[in-house]
């Protein structure tokens, strides 16, 4: 005998007959938010002298892409685009071909060009994906005189995705014989934005030259981020971030501020992501690109919605035949 959920007439009967189905769905809806749902990733990445030349190299942007397309925030640095040509070819190039991925819409955000020498101008840039995050508000950070080759430039994102909804990346990529000295006046940097947000929602990322010959275990005491006790490092000391074989330094670096923010990040999730190695690419698709592998953290996502989004997203057909199996088999 088959009943199908829409040809009972009565209330009583409808919801007797259509209770496995209901249950069905609520499993589906605890199933879907627990355990499928991926979090919130940021990325950090030292494309190495990232210029038009490279911007206009098909196959390096083409493997760049599918870096940035993992990430909902990615930041670049080391970025050289004086006029902004640079990051106009890249993104068009990641919108071209996101039909690929997920189809998002990628945006970007960056700082001017910084850096000691008007020949050597860096920028900081972050892409992200317009559908889960969007930029609340900016701040690039200034002393006179500079006390950092490239001076961070903090960004604040909003997101609905994430448990945590506004929080504040803070690059750096410093100099290497002045990184022990820029890598402590972070701490400088925390206080800045901590007072001009009233957040103490803070990451810094980037390449920090925080190993090998730039730092060393003494060093380590005279680093604030190291001594405060608050500031949690999620890429250890024994990470490597090189992308030679002849090289083990955890360069790159991922450091949170806090408990409510740790809380918030998924355990585990901070990791270099060896994109040769994942994708099986040729070590010379690696290596043209940068001598750096991007570092990376999930943050957790607010269950619920994703949990609704994924739902509607999920085949209705396959719902429908695995509801229609519980029917029977309890019929
Ligand atoms: C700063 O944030 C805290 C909560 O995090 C809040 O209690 C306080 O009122 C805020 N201060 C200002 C000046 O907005
Ligand atoms: C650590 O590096 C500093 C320079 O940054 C150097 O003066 C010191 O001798 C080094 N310490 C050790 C134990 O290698
Ligand atoms: C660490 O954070 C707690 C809670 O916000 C604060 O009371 C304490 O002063 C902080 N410790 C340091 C060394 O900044």
């Amino acid at each position: 005998m088959t009943v199908s959920c829409s040809d009972v007439n009565s209330a009583m009967r409808w919801r007797s007959s259509c209770r496995p189905l209901l249950l069905l769905l609520s499993f589906l809806t605890l199933l879907v938010g627990r355990e499928t749902v991926s979090g919130f990733r940021i990325c950090s990445y030292n494309v190495d002298n990232f210029n038009l030349a490279k911007a206009s190299n098909y196959r390096l942007v083409h493997t760049l892409t599918r870096v940035v397309h993992r990430c909902d925030i990615c930041l670049l640095q080391d970025v050289v685009d004086p006029d902004g040509k640079v990051v106009r070819t890249l993104l068009s190039a990641i919108n071209r071909e996101s039909h690929r991925y997920d189809n998002y819409v990628y945006q970007s955000v960056s700082s001017k060009g910084l850096g000691k020498s008007v020949g050597d101008k860096k920028k900081y840039v972050f892409i992200y994906r317009t559908e889960t995050v969007n930029v609340a508000d900016q701040h690039q950070y200034e002393t006179k005189p500079p006390t950092f080759a490239r001076e961070p430039f903090a960004v604040q994102f909003e997101s609905r995705m994430t448990v945590i909804k506004k929080f504040i990346l803070v690059p750096v990529h410093t100099d290497p014989p002045q990184a022990v000295q820029e890598i402590d006046r972070l701490y400088n940097v925390f206080e800045k934005v901590r007072e001009k947000w009233n957040s103490t929602n803070v990451m810094f990322l980037g390449d920090f030259h925080a190993a090998c010959a730039h730092m060393n275990r003494s060093d380590k005491k005279k680093i604030r981020m190291f001594t405060n006790t608050n500031f949690t490092w999620l890429i250890g000391d024994k990470v490597d971030t090189t992308v030679s074989e002849d090289t083990s330094c955890a360069y790159d670096r991922i450091v949170v501020y806090g408990k409510p923010f740790l809380k918030a990040i998924s355990p585990t999730s901070a990791k270099v992501y060896d994109f040769g190695k994942e994708l099986k690419l040729k070590k010379s698709k690696v290596s043209d690109l940068s001598d750096h592998f991007p570092v990376e953290v999930e943050l957790k996502s607010s269950a619920l919605i994703n949990s609704a989004a994924l739902l509607l997203q999920a085949t209705p057909l396959l719902i429908l035949l695995s509801a229609s199996a519980i029917v029977h088999f309890f019929l």
